[in-house]
C-alpha cells in the first residue's frame, strides 16, 4: 500500500501552511438536551491535530455529524462539537458557521499559525453526498480552497464516495492520519492471519445490515456468536416463534440458508429476556428460546446464553465484536451486553470491538476501554473493511 502519512507531511514542514483534515465527529447526542454522550470519536482524532498544530500549521476541520439532507439544519450543528474539541485541545477552536460560505472564508483567512478552525456540517451542503460526479466536484473544489494539504483522519466515513472524502483528496496533497492508519493497521491483522481460535460476536438489530459481513466471514472464523435484534431472524429461521420481537420476514429464508452453510460455526441464544413492551419500565421475564410467548419480544439475550457465548469467548485468541446484545441503553435490558463484553475483556486474546455503538456501550456502560485492544471509531466503515470491500477514502489517499 502506497499511502503517505501524516509523518510525511510533518517532514516536509507546515509551520504556516493550512492544512484541511477530514475528520469523523459524528458523536451521538442527547435527543433532549442535545448535549454530546459519548466524546470518543472527538479524543481519536487528537493526535493529528496534536501533531499539527505543535508544527505550527494553520488547522482547517471538517466533519459530517448525523444525517441532514443537504441544507441547513440546527439539530445538527456541530457548534458543540467545536466547543468540545477546544477543551481537549486546550486551546479555542474557530467555528465557521457555514461549511464553504462567508464565515467560512474569513474564518480560515484569520488563523494564525498553530490554531485550528472548525466548518459547519459537510452535509448541510448537497454537493457533499451528491450521487452526481460534477455536484460532488465543485463543492470539493471549494472545500479543497482552504488547505494546501489535505489529511483524512475520519475512519468512520472512508466507505463512503462523498466530496469531502473521496474528491477533495484528488485535488490536493494528501496523506492519512494517525487514526485512519491505526486503524487499517488493527484491521489489517483480522483479515490477514488472526491467531486463532477466531471468535467474532455480531448483535445490533439489523439483519440485513449484516449480511454482507456474516457471508464474507462464515469461511475464516471459527465462531460466529450471533446476539441483539437481529438473531429473532435465525430463531425464527429454526422453525421457532419469535413473539412480537424484531423480525425481517424477507431474510428468514436467507438466515436458514447460512445456517445450513456454517457447519456449527454460528451459535444462537439459548434463553433471551422477553417483555411485554419496548420501555425501560416494562414487565419481563428470562424464557428459553423455544417458550416465547406470542405478545412478548425479546430485548436482550439471557444468563445461559451470556454463559455459552463467553465459554466460547474465553477460548479465543482473536475477537471482533460489532453491535450490542440486547438494549442496552436501558438497564433492565443490558446485562447481555455487559456480559459479552466483561467475557472479552476476560479472554487472552486480541480484541477489537468495532462500531460507534458497541464502542459507545463499552463506555455507557462503565468498562476499562484499555482491557479491550482495539475499539475503532468505524461502525460501517470497520465492517465494510472485514468484507473486502474497496473504501473509497483509502482507495483516494493511495493515488
Ligand atoms: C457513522 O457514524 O457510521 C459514520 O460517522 C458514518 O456516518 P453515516 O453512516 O451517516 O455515513
Ligand atoms: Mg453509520
Amino acid at each position: 500500500m502506497s499511502i503517505r502519512t501524516l509523518d510525511d507531511l510533518l517532514a516536509e514542514g507546515v509551520s504556516g501552511r493550512r492544512v484541511l483534515v477530514r475528520a469523523d465527529l459524528n458523536v451521538p447526542l442527547d435527543k433532549q438536551s442535545g448535549a454530546i454522550t459519548d466524546d470518543g470519536r472527538i479524543r481519536a482524532v487528537l493526535p493529528t491535530l496534536g501533531a499539527l498544530v505543535e508544527a505550527g500549521a494553520k488547522v482547517v476541520v471538517c466533519s459530517h455529524l448525523g444525517r441532514p439532507k443537504g441544507a441547513p439544519d440546527p439539530q445538527f450543528s456541530l457548534g458543540p462539537v467545536a466547543g468540545r474539541l477546544g477543551e481537549l485541545l486546550g486551546a479555542p477552536v474557530h467555528f465557521a458557521t457555514d461549511t464553504v460560505g462567508e464565515s467560512a472564508r474569513s474564518t480560515v483567512a484569520d488563523l494564525a499559525d498553530g490554531q485550528v478552525a472548525l466548518l459547519e456540517n459537510l452535509r448541510f451542503n448537497a454537493g457533499e453526498t451528491s450521487k452526481d460526479e460534477a455536484e460532488r466536484g465543485a463543492f470539493a473544489d471549494q472545500l479543497a480552497a482552504f488547505g494546501d494539504a489535505y489529511v483524512d483522519d475520519a475512519f468512520g466515513a472512508v466507505h463512503r464516495k462523498h466530496a469531502s472524502v473521496f474528491d477533495v483528496p484528488a485535488r490536493l496533497p494528501h496523506v492519512a492520519g494517525r487514526l485512519v492508519l491505526r486503524e487499517v493497521e488493527v484491521l489489517s491483522k483480522l483479515t490477514a492471519d488472526p491467531e486463532r481460535p477466531y471468535v467474532v460476536v455480531l448483535g445490533g438489530s439489523k439483519v440485513s445490515d449484516k449480511l454482507a459481513v456474516i457471508e464474507a466471514l462464515l469461511p475464516t472464523v471459527d465462531r460466529l456468536l450471533i446476539g441483539g435484534g437481529m438473531c429473532f431472524t435465525f430463531l425464527k429461521a429454526q422453525g421457532l416463534e419469535v413473539g412480537t420481537s424484531l423480525l425481517e420476514k424477507d431474510m428468514v429464508e436467507t438466515c436458514r440458508n447460512l445456517l445450513e452453510r456454517a457447519n456449527g460455526k454460528i451459535l444462537l441464544p439459548v434463553d433471551v429476556v422477553v417483555a411485554d413492551a419496548f420501555a425501560p419500565d416494562a414487565a419481563h421475564d428470562t424464557v428459553r428460546v423455544d417458550g416465547i410467548p406470542s405478545h412478548r419480544l425479546g430485548l436482550d439475550v439471557g444468563p445461559e446464553t451470556v454463559a455459552g457465548f463467553s465459554a466460547a469467548l474465553s477460548q479465543a485468541k482473536t475477537i471482533f465484536w460489532n453491535g450490542p446484545m440486547g438494549v442496552f441503553e436501558m438497564p433492565a435490558f443490558a446485562a447481555g451486553t455487559r456480559g459479552i463484553a466483561e467475557a472479552i475483556t476476560k479472554a487472552d486474546a486480541f480484541s477489537v470491538v468495532g462500531g460507534g455503538d458497541s464502542a459507545a456501550a463499552v463506555r455507557a456502560l462503565g468498562l476499562d476501554e484499555s482491557s479491550f485492544g482495539h475499539i475503532s471509531t468505524g461502525g460501517g466503515a470497520s465492517l465494510e473493511y472485514l468484507e473486502g470491500k474497496t473504501l473509497p477514502g483509502i482507495a483516494a489517499l493511495e493515488n
